[in-house]
């Protein structure tokens, strides 16, 4: 049994709010045919799935970042303003895109869920101009035509953006508009230029990735601009081929899960800049989107080869309890980096690989919703110390690309409250079939209260009419001197100890 001691004393660090935060793209069904339904019966006087935004609220969405993604390094965000919105062949995803949907529908959206718009420019065909003018748009009172614009579109006040990223993965083949890091490094500090000489209190973000190369020259050209640097992740990936990892196979992509935070902060302390430059994680998800043939050459032709494909994200039965279970372990991964991890973006948020799922007649919370529920409304935002003593159980686990791994069983994070007493802790237990019992030695009397996120099986899910993962809570009681806990295989659990 694994005697779990924690150690309130020693705070590792009070977490961003941000660590929890989200992604919208305008990518199959996330906006249109998602969250913006104008005219549906489900949907409020500006278009918003009222069902989708009950959901967003009770995940207390932090953070949206918007519009893309690949989808931005083509996109004109000017195109998308005013009355006169005309439809736009959208070059990376190779779909019309309305148009009506545009960056002060999306300041609507944040406003209606309180959270944080992030807007995500274009450094693919877009210029410095074009980005410091949509700050100009977004963020000056009156001045300048850019600003009267928006007045004239009906938003006297400015739309007050505060968090704002140059490109988005402008390093890889695959984006339209990729730069070398040489050209990558000059566009973000002239780009990083003309936005702060618009709002000096912006911050900013550019894309980086685990390469010394890139994000030296980012950072050597950019870095006095800079406040984030931004990373992505997928694990499972399945781009062209639909083919989801097993759970033993999730599991086996929970080792070293950190090991983008650990390459960046490596470089950001290199060059001491992580005390001023935090990372943003913002986009991460265990399963890649599928979009077959449309990131690759050769690139479909037939739409049955590039476009019908993207319904196959929306199989709920992909989503089981090794998304919850890798979530939760990515999660409690970016608490224990809460000193150099601000924000995580998890991507997307509705339909593709999203939390919530919709469909004409309502939504499905897919199990890795619960994880963002439990995370955001029941465990603390400092962590503390916990050290673990006996043996941690360990599983071997088949890789997808071959191979085996031995992973711990457990993934454990201990948190308090900066606001008020008490303690949560997340304890994963990632066994496909052991459970496994912990202890935990308490200070003082606590009433303790366990969340259990699971399913009946390692394979359980949540669809329309299948409820195969839920969270069930159970008062224990008071517990004076130890608490000693059974997991269930399979299981994301959170002790609150009050
Ligand atoms: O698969 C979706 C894409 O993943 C996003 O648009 C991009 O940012 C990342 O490559």
């Amino acid at each position: 049994m694994l005697q779990l001691h924690v150690n309130p004393a020693r705070i590792i660090g009070d977490r961003n709010p941000m660590l929890y935060g989200h992604f919208l793209e305008h990518f199959h069904r996330q906006v249109y045919d998602g969250v913006f339904q104008p005219g549906h019966p489900l949907s409020d006087e500006d278009g918003f799935r009222t069902d989708i935004l009950d959901a967003m609220r009770k995940i207390q969405i932090p953070i949206l970042r918007w519009p893309g993604g690949c989808f931005v390094s083509t996109y004109h965000w000017k195109e998308a303003v005013g009355s006169n919105r005309n439809p736009m062949f959208d070059k990376a995803w190779r779909v019309e895109d309305p148009n009506t949907f545009g960056t002060d529908e999306y300041v609507k959206l944040c406003r209606k869920l309180g959270c944080e718009p992030y807007i995500c420019t274009n450094a693919g065909t877009g210029t410095a101009e074009e980005m410091s003018d949509w700050v100009e748009y977004c963020n000056l009172e009156t001045e300048g035509k850019y600003a009267k614009w928006r007045i004239a579109n009906g938003h006297e006040k400015p739309h007050a953006v505060k968090y704002w990223s140059i490109g988005n993965e402008n390093y890889g083949h695959w984006e339209l508009g990729a730069k070398s890091s040489e050209e990558w490094g000059l566009l973000t500090r002239e780009s990083a230029k003309l936005m702060t000489h618009v709002d000096p209190t912006i911050e900013l973000s550019a894309a980086a990735l685990t390469d010394v190369a890139w994000n030296l020259n980012l950072l050597q050209n950019c870095g006095r601009y800079l406040n984030w640097i931004s990373i992505h992740e997928y694990w499972d990936m399945m781009p062209e081929e639909n083919s989801p990892a097993s759970y033993e196979e999730c599991m086996a992509f929970t080792d070293k899960i950190d090991h983008s935070v650990n390459e960046v902060r490596g470089i950001l302390a290199a060059m001491k800049l992580d005390d001023k430059i935090k990372i943003a994680f913002d986009e991460w998800n265990l399963r890649s989107w599928h979009h077959p043939k449309v990131h690759s050459y050769p690139l479909g032709v037939g739409k049955d080869s590039y476009l019908t494909p993207r319904d196959k994200n929306d199989d709920n039965s992909i989503y089981t309890m090794a998304d919850a279970v890798f979530s939760a372990c990515f999660l409690n991964a970016m608490n224990r980096h809460c000193d150099v991890v601000g924000m995580a973006n998890f991507a997307p948020i509705v339909n593709t690989r999203g939390c919530i799922y919709s469909h004409d007649k309502g939504i499905v919370l897919r199990s890795t919703y619960h994880v963002f529920d439990l995370f955001v409304n029941q465990m603390g935002d400092r962590v503390v110390d916990l050290w673990q003593e006996g043996d941690m159980p360990t599983m071997t686990v088949p890789h997808k690309r071959g191979g085996e791994r031995a992973v711990d069983a457990l993934d454990i994070l201990a948190t308090t409250f900066t606001h008020k007493p008490g303690m949560a802790i997340s304890a994963v237990n990632k066994s496909p079939d052991q459970a496994e019992t912990i202890s935990i030695p308490l200070s003082t009397p606590g009433k303790i209260t366990l969340f259990t996120l699971n399913g009946d099986s390692k394979d359980a899910y949540n669809d329309v009419d299948h409820q195969g993962v839920q969270v069930v809570e159970t008062d224990l009681g008071t517990h004076a001197d130890s608490l000693t806990i059974t997991l269930e295989p399979h299981s994301v659990n959170v002790i609150r100890i009050d």
